[in-house]
């Protein structure tokens, strides 16, 4: 019987999770380094699924700049930047993003998931259609769905494809896709998406939350790109934010909802964001890549991104060889749908500068133990 009361209703859907095998609950662990516990057994474990690739979060010069923020400004921003939630922090950061991507300007949002909602449902208003690639990550989706214009979906970098929509609508399109797809690891070709945007006058997003190794191709110049990117990853922080020419930037600030909305960033986050940028930006930040390009090729050689996929088809196998893997200390999630397609369940190693040899080679081993072959 179907239930109308929301006691009901609320059961219903959360058995239906159950029966498809699907719950799951947060598990806590005792640090952030990839060597790390389970708080609630004390079993040591490696983890390969975390997205902070260049090891920031753990880094001295970051931590320290959280602490003097908190300091200097307490603990969260208690406003919107708009009100008075914002920060000589929260400027200079923006400032410092903005010198980093090589843009005119950036602006600040509080997630790398409000940005791309902020971003999409914005500028899609003008939009005469969005075109998104069909591997995009949910914020973009989510982005599309508030945005008040068609949204077509094109299969996975098929730029034939996209011109063909582009082609068929009238006015200023808009284009977006990932730089480095979540769960597949691949790159998507920036070069021939810019080139068709330039072509039709599309406006470009790029979505670059897990571009942390130099993309190898370039953007056409005389394509219209907004860039979004996440401080929650590589960054080691959190927050997001979106780069491009100054008056898109300043439509942003007094058009996006998931700006004008929400705090401002708590201001330990924007500061240890802007300490990891300056190690990121600097030899240092040269030498963690270089030790971030390693350990990939360790795993996977010359594999484009840190996230590896293994993909195993059926979800049980991914499930029970994520488990098996689990037992021998090495944490790497089986990824299942409906975040990824139907018989394409998979292990999603992610790889950090922070992993060690012997982290990479107890990897090796246990999937090896587990009949896997990366
Ligand atoms: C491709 C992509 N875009 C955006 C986001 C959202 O970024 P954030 O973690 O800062 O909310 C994620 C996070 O998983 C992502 O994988």
């Amino acid at each position: 019987m179907t239930a109308t009361d929301w006691d009901g209703i609320a059961a219903a859907a959360l058995d239906a999770v159950v029966d498809a095998n699907q719950l799951r609950r947060p598990r806590d662990f005792d640090g952030g380094s990839p060597r790390t516990s389970l708080s609630e057994t004390g079993q040591p474990v490696v983890s390969f699924a975390s997205n902070d690739y260049l090891g920031l979060t753990q880094h001295p010069a970051v931590r320290a700049a959280a602490r003097t923020a908190i300091d200097d400004y307490g603990t969260g921003s208690g406003s919107a930047r708009l009100i008075v939630g914002s920060r000589p922090v929260h400027s200079r950061l923006e400032e410092r993003i903005a010198t980093w991507r090589e843009a005119e300007a950036a602006v600040l949002f509080t997630t790398g998931y409000a940005a791309n909602l902020g971003v999409i449902a914005t500028m899609g208003r003008w939009a005469s259609v969005i075109c998104s690639d069909e591997l995009n990550h949910a914020s973009i989706i989510d982005g599309c769905r508030l945005a008040r214009a068609p949204t077509r979906v094109y299969p996975h970098c098929d730029m034939g494809a996209l011109a063909d929509l582009l082609g068929c609508s009238e006015g200023p399109g808009m284009v977006v896709s990932d730089s480095v797809f979540s769960m597949d690891g691949d790159l998507a070709p920036i070069g021939e998406l810019s080139e068709v945007c330039a072509g039709r006058g599309a406006l470009l997003v790029l979505d670059d939350a897990h571009l942390v190794l130099d993309h190898p191709e370039s953007l056409h110049p005389h394509c219209r790109v907004l860039r979004v990117g996440t401080l929650s990853k590589a960054v080691g922080a959190l927050g997001g934010f979106a780069t491009g020419p100054r008056t898109f930037m300043d439509l942003l600030v007094n058009a996006a909802r998931t700006y004008i909305y929400t705090p401002a960033a708590a201001p330990a986050a924007a500061a240890a964001a802007a300490a990891a940028i300056d190690v990121i930006d600097s030899p240092e930040g040269d030498e963690l890549k270089r030790r971030l390009r390693t350990n990939i090729d360790c795993i996977r050689s010359g594999h484009s991104s840190p996230i590896i996929p293994i993909i195993v088809g059926a979800e049980d196998r991914a499930l029970a060889t994520s488990d098996a893997l689990g037992r021998q200390g090495i944490l790497v999630p089986a990824i299942r749908p409906p975040t990824v397609p139907v018989g394409t369940s998979r292990l999603r190693v992610t790889v950090s500068a922070a992993h060690t040899n012997e982290d990479l080679n107890r990897l090796a081993h246990a999937l090896r133990r587990a009949g896997i072959d990366a």
